[in-house]
């Protein structure tokens, strides 16, 4: 049956070999672009929300999270490791299930890139409205500014256009279509810095943590309310480590660095994740704000805002980290914190960005999208078209939608992804078993079906309108497959002719 098209996986490696794009990145640069893909908004920002609907059990969140991340990584790994080429899982399921599943996959991983690329886009706005405010104490000759709320907000936000977020994300794309090579060396130095912002947040909230803000520890429950939906919320936190993967065709030594990238930058992140949540917990308490009946009010609501009028709390703030420091009495230290995500957040759309562009080369690559996304800058040797196409897409939902909600629509297409390729490892185990594997994951038989159940358990513990988007855009992806890359798929083509 056609849809079980499979393209095998020796002429997916050829195929890469065809167009393919100048290998430039190592181990180092590798986990780099791995924590600039990872840390950012759901640390940043997130934590509030994850505050908001588990209370201090959102360390419980993040672990579990983490734990899935960790879990599904090896997979990837593994997976990167047999097949180093463009298109992350897209490619993967398209040499294991075939045409349709990978189409839906790549489909899904728009929600995951350009989605992503659109929340870090408005947490990145939250902090620099932040940084304008207190303008005059980070740099003393100019005055403090405010960006009026209505156009620092999208109209499904409460306001009418988030410009800040429109802002960066058109300048991010404008550096990935001038080139890899210097975007990596930029993103470089805003890792740097966003892990020197963490380090001094933990250095000075972890010795003034208190026990008595850990009560109650999960005041919204664990399973359908509470820590188990913050879990599934601040799984953002973690994507990305994946996008490393994406960029398999520009590294160097792949079978080695590939795996070295992936479990690094990861492993980095979950140990600052939990120090900066206990941080923030300990030293000024992240007890959410409830309703008359005792029950949690949820996190972008309007009720939620009219709540938070008046009051101080981590719950509120759209800029947590910088505001657990300026509630511990060190502003400045809080307004350079903010200052710091300001300057390091754009790494993480910039890395979001680049692996959407690579996904999609690889769909229009196999003929399932058009040609033109193929086209490679005759000067600056990128991939323009398809860069300019994924900018404008991610621009557009950053300028109308708010962060929370976004980062939910963007977390159901990764676990969708994820659980494909936890599959997909499994599969190949069976079917290619004596493929050379450069990095196998350790007992495969545990983890794989680990990382299905445990990211298939956090989709469930999505919105119903975030899981209700998802199948409605699974459908339109659906769609367009039949009228369009059914008909030119290059496989099929080779397989007609054969
Ligand atoms: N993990 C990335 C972030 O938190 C996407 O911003």
């Amino acid at each position: 049956m056609k849809q079980f098209r499979i393209k095998p996986l020796d002429e997916i490696l050829a195929t890469a070999e065809k167009k393919s794009l100048h290998r430039s990145l190592g181990a180092f640069q590798l986990t780099m672009l791995g924590i600039g893909a990872i840390i950012g908004t759901g640390i940043f920002v997130l934590t509030a929300e994850a505050a908001q609907k588990a209370g201090p059990g959102m360390m419980v969140s993040f672990l579990i999270a983490g734990f899935v991340c960790a879990v599904t990584a090896l997979c990837y790994a593994e997976m990167a490791s047999m097949i180093p080429v463009s298109g992350s899982a897209y490619t993967y399921a398209y040499g294991v299930l075939g045409e349709r599943v990978a189409w839906v996959v790549g489909w899904a991983l728009i929600l995951e890139y350009a989605i992503a690329a659109s929340t870090v886009s408005v947490g990145w706005s939250g902090y620099m409205s932040g940084i304008l405010h207190n303008l005059h104490s980070l740099i003393p000759f100019l005055p403090n500014i405010d960006i009026p709320a209505e156009w620092a907000a999208g109209p499904f936000d409460g306001g009418v256009i988030n410009v800040p977020a429109l802002f960066i994300s058109l300048l991010v794309t404008g550096l990935l279509v001038i080139g890899t090579r210097e975007s990596a060396r930029v993103n470089a130095v805003l890792v740097t810095i966003k892990i020197l912002a963490l380090v001094v947040f933990i250095a000075l909230a972890l010795p003034a943590m208190n026990a008595e803000n850990f009560h109650p520890f999960a005041p919204n429950g664990w399973v359908g309310t509470g820590v188990a939906p913050a879990a599934a919320s601040i799984f953002f936190a973690y994507v990305g480590f994946d996008a490393v993967s994406t960029a398999a065709e520009e590294t160097k030594n792949p079978n080695r660095n590939i795996p070295i990238g992936l479990i690094g930058s990861l492993a980095i992140c979950t140990v600052f994740y939990i120090l900066v949540a206990a941080g923030a917990i300990g030293s000024v308490g992240a007890q959410p704000l409830l309703d008359a009946n005792g029950v949690g009010l949820e996190p972008g609501s309007p009720a939620l805002a009219a709540a938070c009028k008046g009051t101080a709390q981590l719950v509120c703030s759209k800029e947590p980290l910088a505001f657990v420091l300026r509630a511990m009495g060190h502003a400045r230290v809080g307004n350079l914190i903010g200052l710091a995500a300001g300057l390091a957040l754009p790494s993480v759309i910039l890395m979001m960005i680049f692996g959407q562009t690579r996904i999609f080369f690889s769909m229009a690559r196999d003929g399932l999208l058009p040609q033109v996304f193929t086209r490679i800058h005759p000067k600056y040797k990128t991939p323009h078209v398809v860069t300019i196409a994924t900018g404008l897409f991610a621009s557009f939902f950053a300028a109308l939608f708010p962060v929370g909600k976004l980062a939910d629509i963007s977390n159901s297409g990764t676990l969708f992804a994820f659980l494909i390729v936890a599959a997909g490892v499994l599969i190949l185990r069976r079917t290619e078993p004596t493929r050379e594997r450069h990095f196998r994951a350790p007992m495969i038989w545990l983890m794989a079906p680990l990382a299905i159940v445990g990211c298939g358990f956090l989709f469930t513990q999505l919105s119903g309108y975030t899981k209700a988007l998802f199948f409605t855009w699974a459908a339109i992806g659906l769609v367009v497959y039949i009228s369009y890359g059914n008909r030119h798929s290059h496989l099929a083509a080779s397989q007609r002719n054969q």
